[in-house]
């Protein structure tokens, strides 16, 4: 793809199971990737073991319910290489997932906008801030639960649905992608959202076979679909686009 050898890239939360894809496709494509934990032994041996291949990673720590957290982050990415000129905003608080809706608190949602929302915000207008007018491209991770409500009736018993929060959370990451690409444009910072569907990983097989009934291609996604299209969307291939939200659902949202 265009426009990705030699970039640095960062990706926030980059050792889940999305975040790696990503990373690994952008270092495929040649870019230079900072992969982000809040636990920086595990990003150092998630870089170790990658490395096995021949791609280059900056493993580096990364909180983003912190801003000191964050201003040392990309501190430590210019050390090592410069200021990344794509990120893609992947990191999601998990923690609190499974809470039934007759449980949730203030802070289940106050925490998570904490990192989603105003952790990434803050990470991208440092990081543009340092950036001295350098182009940039920006990828939110968004989900289809940002854009049509969740079908409750796909969990099997005793699976708790995708939570209230979530879908709040990721309908506010694509206000936001919309506002900074509106705010950056000028400057040739490019902001997209790429909504995800459900990916398949250790899900049970009657959810699986519920979720994907509803899709058109019948089945969920695989990590490296979605990982293409952040690349696109980082790439200089999507140079014309921005404030755009990429759908990637094998057709959940279509019908
Ligand atoms: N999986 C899906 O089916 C799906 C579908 C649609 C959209 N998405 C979206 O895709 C993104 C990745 O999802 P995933 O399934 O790959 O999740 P995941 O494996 O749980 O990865 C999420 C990552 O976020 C990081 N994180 C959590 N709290 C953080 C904090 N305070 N500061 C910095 N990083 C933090 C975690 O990193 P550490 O624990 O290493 O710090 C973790 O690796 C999310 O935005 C999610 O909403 C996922």
């Amino acid at each position: 793809m265009k426009g990705l050898k030699g970039r640095v890239a960062l990706v926030t939360g980059g050792t889940g199971l999305l975040g790696s894809a990503i990373a690994m496709r952008l270092a495929a494509e040649q870019a230079i990737v900072a992969v982000s934990s809040r636990n920086l032994s595990k990003a150092r041996a998630w870089a170790e073991e990658k490395e096995k291949t021949d791609a280059k990673y900056i493993p580096v720590q990364l909180n983003l319910a912190d801003e000191k957290s964050i201003r040392s982050c990309l501190d430590y990415i210019e050390e090592q290489a410069s200021i990344p000129t794509i990120i893609v905003a992947n990191a999601s608080l998990r923690e609190g997932v499974g809470v039934p809706f007759e449980k949730i608190t203030h802070s289940s949602f106050t925490n998570l906008f904490e990192v989603d929302i105003a952790g990434h915000v803050l990470l991208l207008r440092h990081s543009v801030e340092r950036l001295a007018g350098q182009p940039a491209s920006i990828v939110f991770c968004s989900s289809i639960y940002g854009q049509v409500g969740v079908d409750h009736r796909i969990y099997p018993e005793g699976m708790a649905p995708t939570p209230v929060q979530y879908a709040a959370v990721k309908a506010a990451a694509e206000g936001a992608t919309r506002w900074l690409a509106a705010a950056w444009g000028e400057r040739g910072v490019r902001v997209n959202a790429l909504v995800a569907g459900g990916v398949s990983a250790a899900q049970s097989n009657e959810f699986v076979k519920r979720y994907s009934e509803r899709t058109m291609l019948r089945r969920m996604a695989l990590a490296d679909e979605v990982a293409s299209a952040a690349a696109f969307l980082a790439s200089d291939e999507a140079s014309y686009v921005t404030g755009h939200c990429l759908v990637v659902d094998g057709g959940l949202t279509a019908w």
